[in-house]
């Protein structure tokens, strides 16, 4: 797709429910992010998420896709440590929720891990830029790489990862012209998620895109429903008619 200059367009999936509609709408790919650890299980932060639940996700998306390619998170601590351990992580995956390749956040301190992976067969894609695993290392979620000495490092990691295999790499929250650059040096796809139009393709969390959560709002991200107000509207509707005995009515009963 990169080769025929088409864009390539990815969302995050966690569920069945949702990943029979993206596949249905076309998505080339679904990321079954550890973004789940926010909007799905409600933590701060994508640290707390298991591969136990990683995996059980990766499997319900599975099951609802006929043709996208799925990429599943490896969670904070199942690849940093060695590559054995990334190798195991990985293998699980594969194995217990039939995705098709898996995804890490870094550059050049994981590079073993991802060489490990892909040797055994495992199509791995990159994470660089602003790397949530690591937030607690950053200490906020502030655009990334906007100095010289970050930005050279994120080229290097950048060719790093493909050198090591990597069949893409996403670039979170950097500024534009990088990305680009990133992109025109690179053979594999660049996906962005706050990157910019120059690259190879796009990313959204899509809880995120859908309006379901009010309170985030990044300069990146395009809202294409308020799906808050359309389901809270249901809800409270739902209510009232409980609460009234208006549901359900006679031709609802048996
Ligand atoms: O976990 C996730 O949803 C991600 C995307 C934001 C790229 O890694």
């Amino acid at each position: 797709m990169k080769a025929r200059g088409e864009k390539i367009a990815v969302l995050t999936a966690y569920d069945f429910a949702f990943a029979r509609l993206l596949d249905a709408a076309g998505l080339d790919v679904l990321l079954v992010g550890d973004s789940a650890s926010n909007v799905i299980h409600g933590h701060e932060t994508s640290v707390p998420i298991t591969l136990d639940q990683m995996i059980d996700h990766a499997a319900a998306v599975v099951r609802g896709v006929e043709r996208a390619l799925i990429v599943v998170d490896m969670p904070f601590g199942t690849y940093q440590s060695n590559s054995q351990l990334a190798l195991e992580s990985a293998v699980r995956i594969m194995k217990e929720s039939g995705a098709h390749s898996v995804k890490m956040e870094g550059g050049d301190v994981i590079i073993e891990s991802v060489r490990r992976v892909v040797s055994a067969g495992i199509p791995v894609m990159g994470h660089l830029g602003l790397t949530p695993q690591s937030i607690y290392k950053f200490g906020s979620y502030t655009v990334r790489a906007t100095d010289k000495g970050e930005a050279e490092q994120l080229m290097r990691d950048a060719l790093l990862l493909q050198e090591a295999g990597c069949f893409a790499v996403v670039l979170e929250k950097i500024p534009a012209g990088l990305a680009a650059s990133v992109a025109k040096r690179l053979a594999i796809p660049i996906i962005g998620i706050g990157a910019g139009a120059d690259v190879d393709g796009q990313v959204l969390v899509t809880h995120d895109m859908l309006g379901l959560n009010r309170e985030f709002s990044p300069r990146f991200l395009r809202r294409y429903a308020e799906l808050h107000e359309v389901m809270s509207d249901a809800f409270r509707r739902y209510v009232a008619d409980v609460k009234s005995s208006r549901f359900p009515s006679a031709q609802e009963s048996y």
